[in-house]
This record gives C-alpha cells, sequence and structure tokens, in this order.
C-alpha cells in the first residue's frame, strides 16, 4: 500500500487506501469487506484485473486514473424499492457534477455510464454483500479515464474519452476524488432517507437516452423502441415498434 489517511467529510470518518496496483479496487474491497469499515475509499494506481459490467474488462493499466470503490456499511433493509437500489446512479449523479467543473456536453446514458459527446469517461459498478438476506455492504466502484491519450484508448471496443483529451490539461487524480468524495458524502444521507426522487430531475436532465430510440441488452435479450421514461426506481421504459411499454431494470444501452 502506498497511503493511508482519514478526513472528516460531513461528520462522516472517511479512510482512503491508497494502493499502486491491485488486482480491482472492487474485487479487493468484496474480498476483504470486513478489514474495511463503513466510508472507506480504496483507490489504486492500477489495477491488474478491472472489471466492468456484465463482467468486462476494464482497462486499467494507465497511471493517473482513477480507480477506485467506496465501501457502505450500515445500511438500511434492501429491497427493490429501497434507496441504495440505485446507489449506481446516484454516483453517476456526483461523478457528472464534478466533471462538469472541467467540461461541457456530459451525459449520462442509462443506467450510469457518463459520457462526454458519446464518448465514455467513466463507468461505475457496485457490488451487494449479503449474509443471511441482510444488506452487509455495498462496494461502488468507479473508472474515470484522466490520462489517457486517443492512442491509450484505441484497444477499447466502445468509443471513450478521457479528462485530458477533452479538457486538454493533466488534472491531478486526488484532486477529482477529492471533490467526489466530498459531493458524495454531502448529499449521502439526503439520497439514503429520500432515494432516486432526490436526484431524478437532475439524472433525467443530463440523460443522453431518455427521448431518443436506443436498443439495450438485457439478460432476456434486445429491447429496440423509443426510450419514454425513467421511473422514481431508475426503471427504464421502452415503447417498442409495436406500442409496448416494457419496463427494464438492468441492461445495457446500446451505442
Ligand atoms: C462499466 O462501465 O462497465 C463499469 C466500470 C467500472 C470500473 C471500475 S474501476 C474501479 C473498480 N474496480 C473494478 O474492477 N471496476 C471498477
Amino acid at each position: 500500500m502506498t497511503e493511508t489517511y482519514s478526513e472528516s467529510l460531513y461528520s462522516k470518518d472517511v479512510k482512503f487506501y491508497c494502493y499502486d496496483t491491485i488486482n480491482s479496487t472492487n474485487r479487493y474491497a468484496l474480498d476483504n469487506i470486513n478489514e474495511f469499515n463503513d466510508f472507506s475509499i480504496i483507490s489504486a494506481d492500477t489495477q491488474s484485473s478491472g472489471r466492468g459490467r456484465f463482467d468486462r474488462n476494464w482497462k486499467s493499466d494507465k497511471n493517473g486514473n482513477i480507480y477506485a470503490s467506496i465501501v457502505l456499511k450500515d445500511l438500511p433493509e434492501y429491497n427493490e424499492e429501497s434507496p441504495i437500489a440505485t446507489i449506481t446512479q446516484y454516483m453517476a449523479v456526483t461523478v457528472k457534477n464534478v466533471l462538469r467543473e472541467y467540461i461541457k456536453n456530459i451525459s449520462i446514458k442509462w443506467p450510469n455510464d457518463i459520457l462526454v459527446n458519446n464518448k465514455k469517461i467513466c463507468g461505475i459498478l457496485s457490488s451487494a454483500v449479503f449474509s443471511k438476506n441482510r444488506l452487509d455492504a455495498v462496494v461502488i466502484g468507479f473508472g474515470i479515464n484522466i490520462t489517457n491519450t486517443k492512442e491509450d484508448l484505441e484497444s477499447i471496443e466502445k468509443p471513450a474519452t478521457s479528462l485530458l483529451i477533452e479538457y486538454n490539461k493533466i488534472v491531478d487524480k486526488k484532486e477529482i476524488l477529492q471533490k467526489i468524495s466530498k459531493l458524495f458524502f454531502k448529499n449521502l444521507d439526503l439520497f439514503l432517507d429520500k432515494g432516486f426522487s432526490i436526484i431524478k430531475d437532475e439524472y433525467l436532465a443530463s440523460s443522453s437516452t431518455i427521448d431518443t430510440n436506443v436498443t439495450v441488452h438485457t439478460p432476456q435479450g434486445s429491447v429496440s423502441g423509443f426510450a419514454e421514461s425513467i421511473d422514481d426506481k431508475g426503471i427504464l421504459t421502452i415503447i417498442d415498434n409495436e406500442e409496448n411499454k416494457i419496463k427494464i431494470n438492468t441492461g445495457d444501452v446500446v451505442w
């Protein structure tokens, strides 16, 4: 480990664990969940086995990028209605607001990709830890491209970008991580109390998915149609070509 430090953020004792290289900050947090207290933030300079949604590879070999995971414990009970079910969207709004200080044209592709001019700059992946049907912890991982050049990103299948490409300057990842942590903990209690409804307007205003024609890959198959709405639980409604309303709670919008 390179460094650990603590900080009080909105009366929460937040502990930062900074590693040089680990397999994946999410994996590491999950494998050692009993070692980490509520409000721990695990970050790494690089990851040897970074993972994205649907177990995709997350390119993690570049120094200066953010590869980090926040551990939350002591949470309200989990069910589909509970605020924690949309914690990734809360994280997406948080990251979007911080990156907006540097770049315009940021949007959120449902459910939680951050795009700049339709190129991905940040991905978010959350995992829940249950024991005996009780929610023990949630690990919210986020990867932000900060220092990648166009060449670095060529090997990524989908359009990707970085803060360097969009802002033309190298920004210290610590500065970004600090801003994200602050904003995250500032509004966390309110979010855990009220849920998606407190970010819904902002989420919709930043959405690149809503009011467009999309194809969504879901575990049950692909759905194409018009993305009509996102409800208070973060569920996307698509109107397909036969005018059926299809509700989707997990999936991947093709772009
Ligand atoms: C996605 O868009 O598919 C989600 C990408 C999440 C990547 C981050 S990087 C830090 C944390 N550790 C991982 O292995 N994945 C997440």
